[in-house]
C-alpha cells in the first residue's frame, strides 16, 4: 500500500480523527468531441466554493453516520440525487498531510469511493445537480467533465491536470483512471513534468 494509504478497518480505528468521503462517479460513453475524438468515458467532479476542483462529497460525523450514509447525505446536498452507496465501492482511504488538516487540532483522513454508472444515470446527476439539489450556486459552482483525452499536445487530459486540486484530489483522480483502466500511463506522461 502507499505512503500514507490505509485500509477502510484501519482508518475507521483512527479514534479522533476527521473524516471526509467523496466519490468518482463514471459512465462509458460512445460520445466523440467535435464527432471524431473518442470521449471514452465521462468522470464528474466539481468546482468548489473555493475554487478548487474536487469530487463531491463532503465531512462524515461517524458518531452520527457510517462513512457510507454520511457520504451518501453529502452527495444528496451537493448533487441532488440518491446515489446508494456500498461498502464495496470503497477504494482507499488516505491520512491527509498535516497541510490540509494544519486548522484542526485532529487529524484528516479522507476516503474515496467510486462508481461506474449508466451514461443516462450519469446526466440525470449532472441536470438535478444545476438545478435541484441544494448546495448548487453556493458550496458547489458547478459540476465538469474530465477530458480524458489528449489533443495538440497538451491539450485536454494534461492541462485539465494543471489546475489547482483540494487535498489529494488530484492523485485521487490520477489514480483511479489508471485503477479503472480509463487511461493507460502513457496517456498519463505528461510533456515538461517529472
Ligand atoms: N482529497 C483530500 N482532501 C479532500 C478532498 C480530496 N479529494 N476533498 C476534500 N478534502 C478535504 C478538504 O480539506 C475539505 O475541507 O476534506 C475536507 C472536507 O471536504 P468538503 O467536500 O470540503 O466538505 P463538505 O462537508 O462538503 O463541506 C465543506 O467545510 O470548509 C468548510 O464551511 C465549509 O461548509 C463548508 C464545508
Ligand atoms: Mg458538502
Ligand atoms: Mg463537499
Amino acid at each position: 500500500m502507499a505512503s500514507g494509504q490505509l485500509s477502510r478497518s484501519e482508518a475507521l480505528a483512527c479514534l479522533g480523527c476527521k473524516h471526509a468521503c467523496h466519490m468518482m462517479l463514471y459512465s462509458a460513453t460512445k460520445s466523440q468531441l467535435f464527432g471524431r475524438i473518442p470521449i471514452r468515458h465521462i468522470v464528474l467532479m466539481q468546482m468548489r466554493f473555493d475554487g478548487l476542483l474536487g469530487f463531491p462529497g463532503g465531512f462524515v460525523n461517524l458518531q452520527k453516520e457510517t462513512l457510507e450514509t454520511g457520504l451518501s447525505r453529502e452527495l444528496w446536498e451537493e448533487l441532488g440525487v440518491a446515489i446508494p452507496i456500498s461498502v464495496e465501492d470503497h477504494v482507499v482511504s488516505c491520512l491527509a498531510p498535516a497541510l490540509f488538516s494544519s486548522t484542526s487540532s485532529s487529524c484528516l483522513i479522507t476516503h474515496l469511493y467510486v462508481k461506474r454508472m449508466e451514461e443516462e444515470q450519469i446526466l440525470e446527476v449532472e441536470r438535478a445537480a444545476a438545478s435541484t439539489a441544494k448546495d448548487h450556486g453556493h458550496e458547489v459552482l458547478g459540476m465538469i467533465r474530465v477530458p480524458l483525452y489528449t489533443i495538440k499536445g497538451e491539450g485536454g487530459l494534461a492541462s485539465f491536470l494543471s489546475h489547482s486540486f483540494i487535498g489529494n484530489a488530484r492523485s485521487q483522480l490520477v489514480e483511479s483512471l489508471l485503477r479503472f483502466k480509463l487511461v493507460t500511463p502513457d496517456e498519463l506522461k505528461i510533456p515538461g513534468s517529472k
